[in-house]
């Protein structure tokens, strides 16, 4: 470990169990030296697999819906208190389709389904930025993430409206990071991870085999859960300073692929 956060203080969203991203971003941000505050919805908390990487972490666990500006406002007022100061990182690492829980297909949306899934992930994201930005809450050089994916440029059809909730919540990262950059030298990023096997990610149609196609597509291989929260790490640190404004893509290359010879072979033989 190299100490990169050390002192630092942050809020992290959306660890639900072992598996998820925001989970392994908790487990490396404390080993990386940094004191943070745990938060998920409360119907989340009622699983309560998040106290046990409270424990682990020696961190306090504060429920907030990331749809209400009540809980986002209590949530950053007992942060700071608890933390004892000004936010240093914050990781949103929120996501949900109403549409593809109920397994509708995309051309057929319902629309109450759609406003819910943009209203958590992506509108959710300027909520947060909001609450931190009028409560002055941020220390200068800090950092905001949130976690995308590349269905925000390209079509993958059982992404459903996901694709148009990350593409939303891209657009808020340069829209807010511009007014947090200017007024309080704080970086905000989205970070376009690979396909992962989460909750959320697992929940997509067809996920197995997407996951080992874009394995095979990626000269570098699918990114885990555990080397996204290493790069999320980074941009907390210090050594990420001027990087702001950015979708980056972290996906084993991916996303610059147009064909791999392993998948080429499979229609050679054609
Ligand atoms: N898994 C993948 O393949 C993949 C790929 C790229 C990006 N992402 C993104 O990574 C992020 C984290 O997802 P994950 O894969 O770790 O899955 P996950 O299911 O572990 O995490 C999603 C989290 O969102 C939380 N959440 C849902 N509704 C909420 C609300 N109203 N308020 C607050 N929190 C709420 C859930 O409780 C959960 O903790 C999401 O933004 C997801 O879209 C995932």
């Amino acid at each position: 470990m190299y100490n990169l956060l050390k002192g630092k203080k942050g809020i992290i969203f959306g660890a639900l169990d072992s598996n998820s991203i925001a989970w392994k971003v908790a487990e490396r941000a404390h080993e990386e030296g940094a004191v943070f505050v745990l938060t998920n919805a409360p119907i989340a908390m009622r699983m309560g697999e998040i106290n046990e990487l409270a424990k682990k972490t020696n961190s306090q666990v504060i429920p907030a819906d990331a749809t209400s500006m009540e809980d986002l406002e209590n949530l950053v007022e007992k942060s700071l208190e608890i933390l004892g100061g000004k936010i240093d990182f914050v990781l949103h690492s929120i996501g949900m389709s109403v549409n593809v829980r109920k397994g509708l297909h995309y051309t057929n949306s319902n629309y109450e389904f759609t406003a819910k899934g943009w209203d958590v992930s992506a509108l959710s994201f300027h909520r947060v930025m909001n609450v931190l930005y009028n409560k002055k809450a941020m220390n200068e050089w800090g950092s905001i993430v949130a976690l995308s994916y590349m269905a925000a440029q390209r079509v993958f059809p059982d992404y459903n409206d996901m694709a148009d909730n990350k593409a939303y919540l891209e657009s808020v990262a340069r829209s807010f990071g511009y007014f947090f950059g200017r007024d309080y030298k704080v970086r905000v990023n989205t970070i376009s991870q690979s396909p992962t096997p989460t909750t959320a990610g697992t929940g997509v149609k067809g996920f197995g085999g997407f996951l080992a196609y874009a394995e095979k597509m990626s000269p570098l291989g699918n990114a885990t859960a555990l080397e996204c929260a290493d790069y999320t790490i980074t941009l907390f640190s210090d050594l990420t300073k001027k990087v702001t404004l950015q979708n980056l893509f972290h996906d084993g290359g991916f996303s610059n692929m147009g064909i791999s010879d392993v998948i080429m072979e499979n229609f050679n033989k054609e």
